[in-house]
């Protein structure tokens, strides 16, 4: 038997069906509620709200934990690659040998930009920011691909997808190179994924940089491990630019510009930069534990809390032992790190953040990862953004494989003046 939610408003008791997902999460299914009651409901910043069904990625939040189609996120971490990753992520299964071959064709394929793209970048000032020249750059792919706008079938899909998956890369270490004011280094055919990436951004005319095997592993753990997250803001600012039927280009871009937020996905960048003042400013522990407190203050334990993991965010964990084995690798020593980890351990200890359950997110070490790989601080967000590509472009293909699919479009309460004319709104501001 179906469970139902009753509802009493104004004396009357309305029945709300409930429903119920995999893992037993339960949602009041309001989609009737306005006709049946002329109410709506009102959550600011959706905290309590579902907007989709989607069969992606699950979080329990109180527990920490996170999987990418039913698989946790240690096990995929230990297991898979980032393509393949992408793969499950994109499709809701594995590929056979043969669909990894041809993914991997098309991902080499689809390396290059076209040279009027490339020659975009000379239009950008060297002090742009990456993730607004990515944004940029990821929308103009809708004007040198028009046969990719309208996806109407598989084959399309892919071909769009292993664009995107592809050139975010090459955008990403051609912004980087333009910005040092470097030649852009070109991608190989020989090269892995995450290998070629690497490659774009640090080897130049005169070298050519071979990264350390476990530098490569660990920027590919650090894509994987951001490949996707539920509804978070930028995904669901694609899913809600693709809900008017947008194409997947200018969807995902929009998706860059909401990751950027300092609140979202630009946190590993405010991370570092808060640990890199601390080391220069030379402040205790307990200074900044008290700044974090301090109501009075805007400043904000970067990287610390989350709206839904009340508990260790586990990319956290998984990133946190890579920092020692990665730094421990490359013979490097970092003392940000360590004042990483005493704040971690002040604030896991400390009642303010206790009582809020504030713990560690996906953000607070990973810039640490990515500054023992060379990875420029304004980077970092990039970084993210290249490892959300499979997740932004899966929902988004929910929301077009969804034979209901509405656009998206909140209702409100509105708090404005009441009805007034012309006149009475301009006297007080007749001279
Ligand atoms: C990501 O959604 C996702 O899945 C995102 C993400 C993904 O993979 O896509 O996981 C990636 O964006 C991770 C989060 C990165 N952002 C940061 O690290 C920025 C610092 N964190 C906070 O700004 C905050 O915790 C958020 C934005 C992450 C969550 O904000 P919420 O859920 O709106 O919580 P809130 O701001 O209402 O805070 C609740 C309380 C408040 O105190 P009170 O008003 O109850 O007294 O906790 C406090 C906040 O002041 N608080 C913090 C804090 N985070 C929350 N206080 C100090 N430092 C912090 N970091």
């Amino acid at each position: 038997m179906s469970e139902k939610a009753t509802l009493s408003l104004d004396g009357k008791e309305y029945e709300l069906p409930v429903i119920v997902g995999t893992e037993n999460e339960k949602a009041v299914d309001i989609s009737k509620l306005r006709a049946e009651t002329g109410y709506i409901t009102y959550d600011d910043g959706y905290g309590n709200t579902g907007s989709c069904i989607s069969s992606i990625t699950y979080i329990d939040g109180e527990n920490g934990i996170l999987r990418y189609r039913g698989i946790d996120i240690a096990e995929i971490a230990e297991k898979s690659d980032f393509i393949e990753t992408a793969y499950l992520i994109i499709y809701g299964r594995f590929p056979t040998r043969e669909e990894r071959q041809e993914f991997n064709h098309l991902i080499v394929e689809h390396e290059l930009l076209h040279e009027s793209m490339r020659n975009q970048f000379q239009g950008f000032p060297f002090h742009a920011h990456p993730m607004a020249v990515l944004s940029a750059m990821i929308n103009s792919m809708s004007c040198f691909h028009p046969q990719l706008l309208e996806i109407d079938d598989e084959s399309k899909f892919i071909q769009a997808t292993a664009r995107l998956l592809s050139k975010v890369r090459t955008i990403a270490a051609f912004s980087y190179k333009h910005s040092v004011g470097q030649p852009l280094i070109y991608p190989t055919s020989n090269r892995s994924y995450t290998e070629n990436f690497l490659h774009m951004m640090f080897s130049a005319p005169n070298t050519d940089y071979e990264p350390d095997p476990d530098v490569v592993r660990a920027m590919d753990l650090m894509f994987i491990l951001h490949a996707d997250h539920e509804q978070n803001c930028s995904t669901s600012t694609v899913r809600m630019v693709g809900s008017s039927k947008a194409n997947l280009f200018t969807s995902v871009a929009a998706g860059v510009s909401a990751l950027w937020g300092r609140l979202h996905g630009g946190a590993n960048q405010a991370v570092l930069e808060m640990l890199m003042g601390i080391h220069e400013r030379g402040e205790s522990i307990p200074q900044v534990l008290a700044k974090a407190k301090d109501k009075n203050s805007d400043f904000r334990l970067m990287g610390f809390g989350h709206r839904v993991y009340k508990n260790f965010d586990p990319r956290a964990r998984i990133i946190k032992d890579a920092c020692d084995k990665v730094l421990y690798k490359l013979g490097k020593k970092d003392p940000l790190l360590g004042i990483a980890k005493d704040l971690a351990e002040a604030a896991l200890e400390d009642e303010y953040f206790v009582e809020r359950k504030l713990y560690p997110n996906v953000d607070f070490y990973s810039g640490i990862i990515m500054r023992a790989i060379g990875i420029p601080i304004n980077m970092f967000t990039v970084m993210f953004a290249i490892g959300r590509m499979p997740g932004w472009i899966a929902n988004w293909k929910e929301t077009q494989d969804n034979p209901k699919g509405r656009i998206y479009r909140p209702r409100q309460i509105y708090n404005g003046p009441a009805k007034r004319s012309y006149e009475q709104a301009k006297t007080p501001f007749l001279d």
